[in-house]
């Protein structure tokens, strides 16, 4: 069995060297990568890798993820979100791979309150939003076998993330705003790599065809930005109350408060059902991998 990994060094790609590590050869690139392209910028190259390494499942972790520097380069991130996964579908179709690709809840509007299903009308609202969901029609419209997993608001231990940046501001001010009017859950990376395992496994041992599709991964539950502060807050004092906390206040503000380039959904609710019956998989709850990851950083 053999495993083309791109994006080797973001926050999922980092866990899914970990946990594809057990299923087979691993090939585990980045856009530095000189052995194989492993740079999305190069599509035409990144096919090349897939047809001279032939693996039996591609899983690309890479992306153009700079959601308000995408406002103002379209033209690189249509190329690194679009055409390199459409020449990377296409490549699989050739080997006959099957591609693990990851989009995003910024496929959608954001409108309403409802958990979205996968077969809801799209609607982004950024440069992102729009060239992650034309990358997905492309590797649909490939013929390829695929797994797409759309997720939301990932966080990881290594590198930086909302809750690092919470902590931190918690120990220099005595009063935060946060966004209030922005739904979501808080998926960790190593839920998204680990759910990305089995799902092969599952594939592998069933060899069904049928799996083919896209799905809703993200952790159960909901918050806003301001919610999950306060709970990264509450949890850090109560498990370190002997550290500087100079946070008195969370103050919580619409998403108008912090005007920024690009335009982000108010809804970001997934519907996980499909995900959880096709696979026989149950997703924890949100706090659940947020506490985790704090016991590790602090
Ligand atoms: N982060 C989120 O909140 C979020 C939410 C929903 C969906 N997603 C999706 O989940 C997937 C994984 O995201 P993530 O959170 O792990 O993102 P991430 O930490 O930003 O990782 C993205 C990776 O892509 C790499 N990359 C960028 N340009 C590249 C290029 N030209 N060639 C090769 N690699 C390149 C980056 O490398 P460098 O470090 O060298 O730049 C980085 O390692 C992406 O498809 C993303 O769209 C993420």
């Amino acid at each position: 069995m053999k495993i083309l990994l791109l994006g080797k060094n973001g926050q999922v790609g980092w866990e899914l060297q970990r946990s594809l590590a057990s299923l087979g050869e691993v090939l585990a690139l980045d856009r530095y990568s000189t052995s194989h392209c492993g740079d999305l910028s190069q599509p035409g190259q990144l096919a090349q890798t897939v047809l001279n390494f032939k693996p039996d499942f591609i899983v690309n972790a890479a992306a153009h993820t700079a959601v308000d520097k995408a406002e103002s380069e379209p033209e690189l991130v249509k190329i690194l979100n679009t055409d390199a996964p459409a020449a990377l579908a296409k490549a699989a179709a050739q080997v006959d791979a099957w591609l693990v690709h990851y989009s995003t809840d910024y496929v959608f509007d954001g409108s309403g309150n409802h958990a979205r299903q996968e077969g809801e009308g799209t609607g982004p609202l950024s440069v992102y939003g729009q060239t992650k969901l034309d990358g997905e029609k492309a590797i649909v419209a490939s013929g390829c076998k695929y797994l797409i997993f759309r997720t939301s608001w990932v966080y990881a231990a290594l590198g930086g993330n909302f809750a690092k940046t919470m902590l931190r501001l918690a120990k220099e001010r005595e009063t935060l705003t946060v966004i209030n009017d922005q739904y979501g859950a808080p998926t960790g990376a190593d839920l998204i790599a680990d759910v990305t395992a089995h799902a092969i496994r599952r594939v592998l041992n069933t060899q069904n065809m049928s799996f083919s599709g896209v799905y809703h991964l993200v952790a159960s539950g909901e918050t806003t930005w301001h919610d999950y502060a306060l709970h990264v807050i509450g949890k850090a004092k109560a498990m370190h109350p002997e550290l500087a906390w100079k946070v008195s206040e969370v103050t919580p503000v619409p998403t108008s408060a912090f005007p920024t380039p690009a335009t982000r959904p108010l809804n970001s609710r997934l519907c996980t059902t499909k995900l959880q019956q096709a696979f026989g998989l149950v997703l924890p709850p949100w706090q659940q991998g947020v506490d985790r990851m704090l016991a590790e950083i602090l």
